[in-house]
């Protein structure tokens, strides 16, 4: 597993700078995650200076999605890139909830992947989505679900889980941005740091963790082909890194099925997730190596609305900055 960890301590300190144009600050669920908002000044240049592009240009050339995050971070005298790279590489934080003044209505949702591209961007590329066929996809949970996965299902929490195991694309991160909410009671975006799992020990140094295993999709995801990985790895400096999700890996035998089982009940029953609401325009960032994601499960409604975007891919760090 291609692993990319901030190796140099003291870019710990540097999270105390600013950044032109954006407010900093810690999340109140946790000290981990970093709650950053861009002005209404710089997300109206931005979209300003990025008019000439609509949405269907970025999907035909993939260059213009780093031109427009150029555009970003050069009107945010280009600290925001580094920023986001130091953050999202660091072990002990690793996860961004980012707000956008004066985007927050489902009528801008053209406005939003445009900045949701723009930042994932400027920290790597994002890898071709099968499901949708771009480098995004939206998708909308609804009252009523008759998909093949738990991933619509609003009755039904989705378990903490990483993405891309049943890919060979790295997905060293992973974008969750909130287009639209209507008629929701719960959903909160649900989050564990592996290091603050309390049985990550116990699961690490146990024989299976490292056994290969096998992981396949199910069809809406449009992708035939199994991949094969253990569950667990080390990152560059040896340090726990996570590929699981319950839903599609494919033990092979009694055992593997049921250590699986005992490992899915481990996760859910931390007592250190963090429950986190997304605010519509808002979107989550985090290094999918060691940070677990999930949704807690929704009140039902008839008129229960909820669409996202999601972009992962990999973080391609700045040469310079990390020789
Ligand atoms: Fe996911």
């Amino acid at each position: 597993m291609n692993t990319l960890t901030t190796a140099n301590p003291s870019l710990e300190k540097e999270k105390k700078q600013t950044i032109h144009g954006v407010s900093l600050s810690t999340s109140p669920q946790s000290s981990r995650l970093l709650s950053i908002k861009f002005s209404a000044d710089i997300v109206q240049r931005f979209l300003q200076q990025t008019e000439q592009w609509p949405i269907q240009a970025l999907e035909y050339k993939s260059l213009l999605r780093f031109r427009i995050a150029k555009i970003l971070d050069d009107l945010c005298a280009n600290q925001l890139q580094p920023f986001l790279l130091e953050t999202l590489l660091s072990r002990a934080q690793g996860a961004l909830l980012i707000h956008a003044e004066g985007i927050d209505r489902v009528e801008q949702s053209d406005e939003m992947v445009k900045l949701a591209t723009a930042i994932a961007h400027l920290i790597g590329r994002s890898n071709f989505d099968s499901m949708s066929g771009q480098y995004y996809a939206r998708f909308v949970v609804k009252n009523v679900d008759n998909s093949d996965s738990y991933l619509r299902q609003p009755h039904r929490a989705l378990e903490l889980h990483n993405d891309g195991t049943y890919v060979d694309e790295v997905t060293d991160y992973v974008m969750m941005m909130k287009i639209d909410e209507q008629n929701m009671q719960g959903g909160d975006s649900i989050l564990l740091h592996l290091d603050d799992w309390e049985q990550l020990d116990t699961y690490f140094r146990h024989p299976l963790a490292r056994q290969t295993m096998r992981w396949s999709a199910p069809p809406s995801k449009n992708t035939r082909k199994d991949v094969f990985h253990p569950v667990f790895d080390v990152d560059d400096r040896g340090r726990p890194v996570m590929r699981y999700i319950d839903q599609f890996v494919q033990p092979k035998d009694f055992i593997e099925g049921n250590w699986l089982s005992e490992l899915s009940d481990a996760l859910e029953n931390s007592q250190r997730k963090l429950y986190l609401p997304v605010p519509v325009g808002s979107i989550l960032l985090i290094n999918n190596q060691f940070w677990l994601h999930g949704r807690d499960r929704f009140t039902p409604h008839p008129e229960l609305r909820r669409e996202l975007m999601r972009q992962r891919g990999y973080i391609n760090p700045l040469p310079s900055r990390f020789v």
